[in-house]
Order: structure tokens, then sequence, then C-alpha cells
């Protein structure tokens, strides 16, 4: 890690980056055409730094500008079920920590639990549910972390009003509400709907929340942002597919651009 954080301190010549955004399923194609003085590194070029194995994840870190904030950007994640171990998952959050951001935009794809809601559907996560089963805290304390973090305002409620705010000057309708997190990579069973669904629970994924807690122990801010790919299990009256997930993912990249542009331009 202490490779990889020297070899993108050089990268960034000292433009220390202020803003993390993890790309995960359905965010991908963002940074490519909408950050300014753009670098792109690929992760298997950056010294230590894991590598991604979902085919929809491009795996490239892309160091750029927008507006008056350098953004240190991960197209794509690590997920628990690539068989990566909870600190594994969370190690480049830690590099983007060290590196010395204030505030971690965290992107993903789920499936709705909520009746209300469509595929396509943009939701502002406001709490999550750990359904993973681990902890990437557990083991030793790492300096600059804390031991015990609160999570009562694991979703900054500042950033949610200004996703919100972005939101509606584009004319994006947009959801919120409460993300849980499987380990996958099997989807969910009805049966595991209809409880998330007795607990409140708006919507499942299989990642984010590792990544969440590492930010909160570094007293980072946290705004998570899901693409409502599909109705969960249950739900959609279909067997559900990856695919599904990347063509729902497809058509709302007018959505995702304008709402992720229009919401860095206002921090
Ligand atoms: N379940 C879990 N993860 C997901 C889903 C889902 O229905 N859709 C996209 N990611």
């Amino acid at each position: 890690m202490t490779d990889s954080i020297a070899f993108i301190r050089e990268k960034v010549q000292g433009a220390t980056p202020s803003i993390g955004l993890i790309l995960g399923s359905g965010f991908n194609e963002f940074p490519d055409s909408n950050f300014e003085e753009t670098l792109t590194v690929p992760y298997r070029d950056i010294p230590g730094f894991p590598q991604s194995t979902v085919p929809s994840h491009k795996g490239n870190l892309v160091l750029g500008r927008m507006g008056d904030n350098p953004v240190i950007c991960m197209q794509g994640r690590l997920h628990k079920y690539e068989g990566y171990s909870m600190k594994e998952v969370i190690s480049t959050v830690r590099v983007m920590a060290e590196l010395g951001i204030k505030i971690l935009i965290v992107t993903n794809a789920s499936g709705a639990i909520n009746t209300n809601f469509d595929a396509g559907d943009l939701m502002l996560i406001t709490d999550h549910v750990n359904f993973m089963g681990d902890n990437p805290l557990i083991g030793p304390v790492e300096e600059g972390c804390l031991r015990y973090p609160d999570m009562t305002q694991a979703y900054d409620q500042e950033l949610i009003s200004k996703a919100e705010v972005a939101a509606e000057s584009k004319g994006i309708k947009i959801r919120k509400g409460v993300y849980v997190a499987n380990p996958g990579p099997s989807f969910e069973t009805p049966a595991e709907i209809r409880a998330y669904a007795s607990m409140g629970i708006d919507a499942v994924g299989m990642s984010t929340v590792p990544e969440v807690i590492l930010a909160r122990s570094y007293g980072i801010r946290v705004l998570g942002i899901s693409l409502i790919s599909n109705k969960a299990a249950r739900l959609c009256g279909q067997l559900l597919t990856a695919e599904e997930v990347n063509e729902t993912a497809a058509a709302a990249q007018g959505k995702i651009t304008g709402l992720l542009t229009e919401l860095l331009k206002s921090l």
C-alpha cells in the first residue's frame, strides 16, 4: 500500500485529491469524458494495487479535476465475492484516505425491494445494513482510524441535500432509501427479500458497505448513490441476470452523468 500511495502521489504532482469517487456497476463510463486534466492509470500499473475481475468494471484509476476539485476516481471496485478479503476490498479506499480525501462518493447498482422503485431510478443511500458477515475494521487498528467509529451519520446529510439539489436542477427524479449489502455473488432468494422488506430496507446489493465503514473510521464524509438496476428477486416476475443490470445501466447513463457532473461542481 505504501508503494501505491507513493506512486499516485508522484502522478498527482502535489495536487492532493479532495474527493474520492468509486464507480461501481453502472457508473464505469462516467469519467472518460467528464473530467478535466485527466490521467488514467490501469490498476495493473500501480504497484501493490489489487485487480478488478468483474468484466463491466474497467479497473482504472482516473486522476482529474472537476471544477475546483481534484478528484481521484476508481473506475471499477473490488468485491468480497471476487475472493478478496475485507482488508483487500477496502485497501484502495485506504489509499485515497492516506492521500487526503475529505469526501468519498460511492456508487453501485442494486435491486429494488421498495415496491415503489423502478429499474433505472437513482437512489441516495440514507443508511445501510451490513449483512456481509464481516467488517473491514476487524484486526489491529490502523493509524488514522478509529477503533469504534460512530455510524449514526454514515451518510452525510449535507451531501445528500446537495445531491438532491443537483438532481432537481437537472430534472432527475431521485429516490432515498436504506441499502443492504449481501456478500453475493448469488442473487437473493425470495425469502431473503421478504425478510429485508420487513426490516424496512429499500434496496439490495453486494458492495459499498465495507468502503463506507472504512471511510467513516477515517472521519471522511460519505455520499452513496445507487442505480436501481432491477426489481429484487421475488418482485421482478422473472429470473435475474447480470445482463439486465448492465442494460439498465447503459440506458441510465444520461442521468448518471447529469447528477454526478452537477453534484461535483457544487462541492
Ligand atoms: N441483488 C444484489 N445485487 C444487485 C442486484 C440485486 O438484485 N442488482 C444489482 N446488484
